[in-house]
């Protein structure tokens, strides 16, 4: 080789060694440390050496990621060590009994005194691959198969970010087979789904499937577009160092190596601590950013992993403790539409009662029109139900039976099935609307329920419950009217003593002093969420400002944009609107202008923020005026263009996602100290 072209050679080693550092430190790491531009200078100048260079390019070579042309056909491959399934605990008792087994078997053979240590990791709702990295690189990846042999996936593995094509580390294993979960994290799941809606395409069930559906491709494009993530869990063959004794050993080791570890796993000692994690993770799961669908308890010890052995299809040192279902068959007894605050129609199926996802689910949303045409739902189907969390129950599908005869399709009704107004669908909007406004019953009650929540006017005790029954008794129609309420015509509502009645008056007073951006946001206007009232509030001062001469100027106020600000000037041009606001005025309803003066210019202004965890030097509303008046705009959750997150004690998934996108963290004391600048 020439002088020259090993003095390239030198150079591209370099700067491919930079890249990987980088790589690793932003998708293993989750802690970068270039800026995105200059990581794209790197990476540029490198495609261009290589490119003038071609002999030079290597197979773990960054700019390698994404092979050039589709394959045929998935080629088989042989696992070296067979890939083993695991066996599902669905109770409690399975557990202690699994504990029970291994605890005994192991005194038997004298080989245990005390409670067996495991390692609890979350059990990944994706799909299982085994990766091979011969000297280094990553020369094979392939399916689980049958658990001997699998389909060969190379093409697409390489194309996953966080998959080091080559490991770290001056002495690389002559030979390591790596075992781990593809699967697709949350926000990637439904972004992707909402663009494959947008382009006409079928969206991806859960997941689960996306991620099995991204790996079964023939061209290595398609999956290098699909955000896919891997953690691995575990090793088959190796050659060339020496086995560490226990199993966090080994993810510690594969760690070292630059394998991406799910970052929750934990050692466990004794039964009961493995049903303690059990219960937190249940607890964490839906804040978690990617699915898992049980917690997998594996014996520590690789010595005792050895004693117990496998069976043909599991191992007997480990298993799968499940979550219960999320998911259920059950069937459609009815489909009504729901009037919201807005007018917007929901459709909701009345269910034959199912256990779904640790409750009793009686209806879930169909979301809206669109939604019910796409899955075409109708009474007398069997459907899948969805409830994960706290989050409504949904739809998801219905079950195809050919053989049975079905009702009819569901039409989006012509009248309101509250007030009878008619419903109109506005271009460009999901949902269809009743536009009977305050005439509507549904409308109202939604109305007044939003006036008196905790964020608006914060009138306790002044439930969903209580206002229908005040609309219903033609006592209230509107918010103004809850300002005239007397203890004696609540007490004469059902279950309402004279206390409960005297304690809701005495709040709907405490409710008067407020601030401008509340009262803002309790009026209700369409698309005027909490963020944009306070700084709205924060623009103008003053109510008069607002509704005057200068409230024409809406589009000037920070993140309003045109039709936001037609939405307030429509609101406010309303004669009806208009006497409600003078109304609730006339009733006492103030705010001191210190609490909506202009914000200070401070370091934050202008700035998206976001809280997580608990603060312990005040309350989550006070610390979002603060950060009102310090000029930036609090939202609820971390996403590419949020700019800082202040983390309090016990910060859950908001901090780590916005650690993996590289947004600016910092604790509650350091953000006090700008504060008190
Ligand atoms: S260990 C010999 N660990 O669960 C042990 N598996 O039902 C084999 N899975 O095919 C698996 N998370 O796809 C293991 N932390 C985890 C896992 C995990 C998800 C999947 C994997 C496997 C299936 C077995």
């Amino acid at each position: 080789m020439t002088e020259g072209l090993n003095h390239i050679k030198k150079e591209l080693e370099i700067l491919r060694n930079s890249i990987l550092e980088h790589d690793y430190a932003y998708y293993v790491l989750a802690d970068p440390t270039i800026p995105d531009a200059e990581y794209d200078r790197l990476l540029q100048k490198l495609k261009k050496l290589e490119g003038e260079n071609p002999q030079l390019v290597t197979e773990d070579s960054p700019t390698q990621r994404v092979g050039i042309s589709p394959v045929e056909e998935f080629a088989e491959i042989n696992h070296l060590v067979p890939m083993l399934s695991l066996d599902n605990a669905f109770h409690e008792q399975d557990l202690i009994n699994f504990d029970t087994r291994i605890t005994e078997r192991l005194q038997k053979l004298g080989k245990v005194k005390e409670n067996i240590e495991y390692v609890a990791e979350p059990k990944l709702d994706g799909a299982a691959v085994s990766l091979r990295y011969i000297d280094g690189s990553l020369a094979l990846a392939a399916t689980r198969g049958n658990g001997n042999s699998g389909e060969d996936i190379t093409h697409n593995v390489r194309t996953i970010a966080s998959v080091p094509l080559r490991l770290r580390g001056e002495n690389p294993p002559k030979l390591l087979e790596v075992r781990g979960e593809v699967f697709m994290p949350k926000d990637g799941f439904i972004r992707y789904n909402k663009l494959a809606l947008l382009n006409g395409e079928k969206p991806f069930m859960n997941p689960r499937n996306a991620a099995a559906g991204s790996l079964r491709q023939l061209d290595p494009s398609v999956t290098a577009n699909r955000p896919l993530e891997i953690f691995f869990y575990g090793m088959g063959q190796f050659d060339g160092f020496e086995r560490p004794d226990t199993h966090s050993g080994v993810l510690e080791l594969l760690y070292s190596f630059g394998l991406k570890i799910c970052p929750d796993w934990q050692i466990v000692v004794s039964v009961s601590d493995c049903l303690k994690y059990y219960n937190f993770m249940e607890k964490k799961r839906e804040s978690l950013p990617y699915e898992i669908d049980g917690i997998v308890f594996k014996t520590n010890s690789i010595l005792k992993q050895e004693l117990m052995g496998s069976s043909s299809r599991a191992p007997r040192w480990a298993i799968a403790h499940k979550f219960p279902a999320q998911e259920e068959l059950t069937i459609v007894e009815s489909i009504d539409f729901q009037v919201g605050r807005t007018g917007a129609l929901t459709p909701v199926a009345r269910l034959k009662p199912v256990f779904v996802g640790g409750a009793n689910v009686s209806n879930a949303t169909l979301h809206n029109i669109d939604e019910l045409v796409r899955k075409d739902v109708r009474i007398g189907d069997t459907v899948i139900i969805r409830r994960a969390g706290d989050v409504i129950p949904e739809v998801v599908k219905i079950v195809k039976q050919s053989s049975t005869k079905r009702g009819k399709k569901i039409d989006l009704p012509k009248r309101c099935p509250i007030c009878k107004s008619e419903v109109v669908r506005i271009e460009g909007e999901a949902a269809a609307r009743c536009v009977g406004g305050l005439i509507c019953d549904a409308q109202r009650k939604e109305s007044i329920y939003h006036f008196s929540s905790r964020n608006a006017l914060d009138i306790e005790g002044l439930g969903i419950k209580l206002i229908q029954q005040l609309v219903d008794n033609k006592l209230v129609n509107n918010p103004a009217d809850i300002y005239q309420l007397t203890v004696e015509q609540l007490s004469k509502l059902e279950r309402m003593g004279k206390k409960s009645a005297e304690n809701i008056v005495k709040n709907i007073e405490k409710s008067k002093a407020t601030s401008f951006g509340r009262f803002l946001y309790a009026l209700g206007i369409r698309e005027v969420g909490e963020v944009t009232a306070q700084s709205i509030a924060a623009h103008y001062e003053t109510l008069e400002n607002l509704m005057g001469e200068e409230g024409k100027d809406l589009c000037e106020v920070p993140d309003i944009g045109p039709i936001v600000a037609k939405n307030i000037q429509d609101f406010f041009a309303n004669p009806r609107n208009q006497k409600m606001v003078y109304k609730l005025l006339d009733a006492g309803i103030h705010w001191s202008k210190s609490r909506s003066i202009k914000p200070k210019r401070t370091e934050l202004t202008g700035k998206t923020v976001v809280l997580t965890g608990s603060l312990s030097s005040m309350t989550r509303d006070e610390a979002k005026q603060n950060l009102h008046q310090m000029g930036a705009k609090v939202t609820n959750n971390v996403s590419k263009s949020s700019d800082l997150v202040i983390v309090g004690d016990n910060p859950g998934s908001k901090a780590e996602k916005a650690k993996n996108l590289g947004i600016k963290i910092i604790s509650e004391s350091a953000w006090l100290d700008l504060f008190n600048k």
